[in-house]
């Protein structure tokens, strides 16, 4: 990465998107050329990006072109590329010591870090906090507490769900038969129910599915917990009525089912607040997060009530679980979020959702626009009224908006997600606009 890559945001703002040579340029064809020969094939590798360095919302490639990220390597680099809070405090942290395990001994950062997240946990009352490194290990360590705290056995989880990748978290998820075929057998004892996207289905036929459900295939008194995104990532950028989460908040309170929410994706901030729960006033039992908390460091967590993070000493750990490094990474992101970035969310998620309803008028392709804070999903269809996803349409506009210096990823069917990190500024988000624009206007031609 060239030296003027570290130069300060203002000056680098004129200089990108830059395409100096269409990518994969000769530095990043060799690069690939290599992972492929000897990566596992399981990988996707959306397009031919291979990252050099970055700066705020700017990514660099090894050849040097220049992008606008809008999709934060999947809704993770919160704090941007190379924020110098975050290095400091990674740097610091790293030179003091890299391991000592957080589940047999003690330092500060991990105890502040559970502190921390206990006390931005929404509703009231005391939580605790279970650190883990991933997002699918939340996932799995929560179905853990919710098994052993209830001592029950079934899960409810839901249609284009996505938890992740380990045996619990693949057989919770139903966004794409692809991340289960071949994998049986998979977890027993967990039942899908619709998810309430408005622009899809109605609350109506969400509650009358549930209720069947628990009058023909499953009592609600065998059911452990109900695991939910209270905003749906992978599935589809899809948010729902704040109706559909105090139905499931009622009915686990009326069962005594624990009520997970998985923010891994829609949590750290994203959505102009810590939890995308706080904007509907429905508070879950448990939380699972990772993703955007360490600003690309590897850390999750669970948090909990006090009251149902029952296990006893020893039944859950994990040797690298918040990792004194990952830990200083995600209290200078908390940090940041606090002082400037959930409100920097707030503001360019509503100047990108009007100027991304301002493209909807223009072109008929984009169905939805929806979106909280820097969590937005665009919608693209065949058809206003039949609502057809418009699945090649959306591989075509990733590709040439990479092209030209844009960096998008899709989910769901045909949705593109618009996570970028949350030092957007005016500048990425309207230059980010007027891409799309041409992009859509050349697909249209
Ligand atoms: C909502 C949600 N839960 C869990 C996961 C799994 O997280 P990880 O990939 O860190 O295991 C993801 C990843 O995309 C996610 O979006």
């Amino acid at each position: 990465m060239s030296a003027k890559t570290h130069a300060s945001a203002s000056a680098v703002a004129a200089d990108y998107p830059r395409i100096v040579v269409p990518p994969p340029g000769p530095k990043a064809r060799a690069v690939i050329a290599k992972d492929k020969e000897y990566s596992s094939p399981s990988y996707i590798k959306e397009y031919p990006l291979v990252i050099a360095g970055g700066k705020g919302a700017m990514v660099e490639d090894a050849d040097g072109n220049r992008y606008i990220d809008w999709m934060a390597g999947i809704a993770v680099s919160s704090t941007g590329y190379a924020h110098p809070k975050v290095v400091k405090a990674v740097q610091e942290a790293a030179a003091k010591f890299f391991h000592i395990c957080g589940t047999d001994f003690y330092y500060e950062g991990f105890s502040d870090l559970c502190e921390r997240l206990a006390k931005s946990a929404p509703g009231g009352g005391k939580w605790r906090t279970f650190l883990t490194n991933s997002g699918t290990e939340a996932v799995e360590g929560a179905v853990k507490l919710a098994r052993h705290h209830t001592r029950r056995p079934a899960l409810v989880a839901f249609h284009s769900s996505f938890h992740g990748r380990t045996y619990a978290a693949m057989s919770l998820s139903s966004s794409k038969v692809k991340y289960r075929k071949g994998f049986g057998p998979l977890m027993p004892e967990v039942y899908h129910l619709p998810f309430h996207n408005p622009y899809r289905n109605t609350l109506e036929d969400c509650v009358r599915a549930a209720r069947e459900l628990f009058e023909t295939k499953i009592s609600p008194e065998d059911v452990a917990a109900v695991i939910v995104e209270p905003l749906q990532g992978e599935g589809g950028y899809a948010i729902p009525s704040p109706e559909f989460l105090r139905f499931w908040r009622t009915t686990c309170d009326e069962y005594g089912m624990m009520l997970i929410f998985d923010e891994v994706q829609s949590g750290a901030g994203r959505t102009g607040k810590m939890w995308a729960c706080e904007h509907f006033g429905v508070a879950p039992d448990a939380i699972c997060s990772a993703k955007g908390l360490g600003s690309g460091m590897p850390i999750g967590a669970i948090l909990a009530k006090e009251s149902v993070m029952t296990w006893p000493r020893g039944s859950h750990g994990s040797t690298y679980g918040g990792n004194p490094v990952a830990c200083a990474s995600a209290l200078a992101t908390l940090d940041l979020l606090d002082s400037e970035l959930m409100a920097n969310a707030r503001r360019q998620g509503k100047r990108l959702i009007e100027g991304l309803r301002r493209l909807q008028v223009a072109h008929p392709s984009i169905g939805d626009v929806r979106g909280m804070g820097l969590f937005i999903g665009v919608e693209f269809v065949q058809d206003r009224d039949t609502k057809e996803p418009a699945a090649e349409l959306v591989a075509k506009l990733e590709q040439l908006a990479f092209s030209k210096g844009l960096l998008l990823l899709s989910c769901g069917k045909s949705v593109v997600r618009v996570a970028p990190p949350l030092t957007l500024t005016d500048y990425d988000a309207d230059k980010g606009l007027e891409i799309l624009d041409a992009c859509l206007t050349e697909l249209k031609a």
